[in-house]
């Protein structure tokens, strides 16, 4: 199933629950939150009070997508204030397997995601343990990027690892999506669309959703 998940990083933050729910009428079911240390990434957001607040501004799932250095030290925050996935970089931890146990304990949808510059099988030993895999197709830190291309292989090649050995998580990818890059990525099975930018940008975050998901839901419907 392809769905939408608006990221609010380029929303207007002083409006941020008008905003969301304007992408949520116009087909949005997921909110992406952006979390960044200025460490991990060379930017900072939100943390958990943000997130608290959010919890009461949507039922929608809360998608928290970390990108910080020691995740652990936060995920029981984030759990807490209400989050419902949170995601977790793999080059951000050196004890991957604990750390998505960690999620899962918290009764929280544990996602790993991956930077551009970090293949696939460095995940090998953890896929059977993850509700989702995130695939950066941007270097992580800003909105607005370039797509990189090769995120493309990446969504295509685990598609096929997932059915090559019958698992069952789910493929978000995240960065540079908008109408002239959604269609490539949908036709290598990704399901889930994180876009900033395409949504909240400019112009009506509302239509700027359906057309994007319109987009994403005919090459859905091309594909083999
Ligand atoms: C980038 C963030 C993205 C960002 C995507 O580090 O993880 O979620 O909001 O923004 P766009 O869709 O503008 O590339
Ligand atoms: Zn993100």
């Amino acid at each position: 199933m392809i769905e939408l998940a608006p990221s609010i990083l380029s929303a207007d933050f002083a409006r941020l629950s008008e905003q969301i729910d304007c992408a949520i009428r116009g087909g949005g079911t997921i909110v992406h939150v952006d979390v960044m240390d200025g460490h991990f990434v060379p930017n900072l957001t939100l943390g958990p009070p943000v997130v608290r607040s959010l919890r009461k501004a949507t039922d929608l799932p809360l998608d928290c997508h970390l990108m910080i250095e020691r995740p652990d030290e936060f995920i029981p925050d984030f759990a807490q204030a209400g989050a419902d996935w949170i995601s977790v970089h793999q080059e951000a931890c050196r004890h991957l397997h604990r750390t998505l146990t960690l999620i899962r304990s918290h009764g929280v949808s544990a996602g790993v995601v991956l930077n551009p510059a970090t293949p696939i099988e460095t995940l090998s030993e953890v896929l059977d343990m993850v509700d989702y895999v995130l695939v950066m197709s941007v270097n992580p830190g800003f909105g607005g990027q370039k797509f990189i291309p090769r995120a493309v292989g990446k969504i295509r090649r685990l598609a096929e690892w997932r059915a090559r050995e019958g698992l069952a998580y789910r493929i978000e990818v995240d960065g540079g999506i908008d109408v002239e890059t959604v269609g490539e990525v949908v036709r290598a099975g990704a399901e889930i669309l994180v876009a900033g930018n395409a949504v909240f940008g400019q112009g009506d975050p509302t239509s700027n959703a359906q057309k994007l998901l319109k987009t994403a839901r005919e090459a859905a419907l091309l594909k083999v």
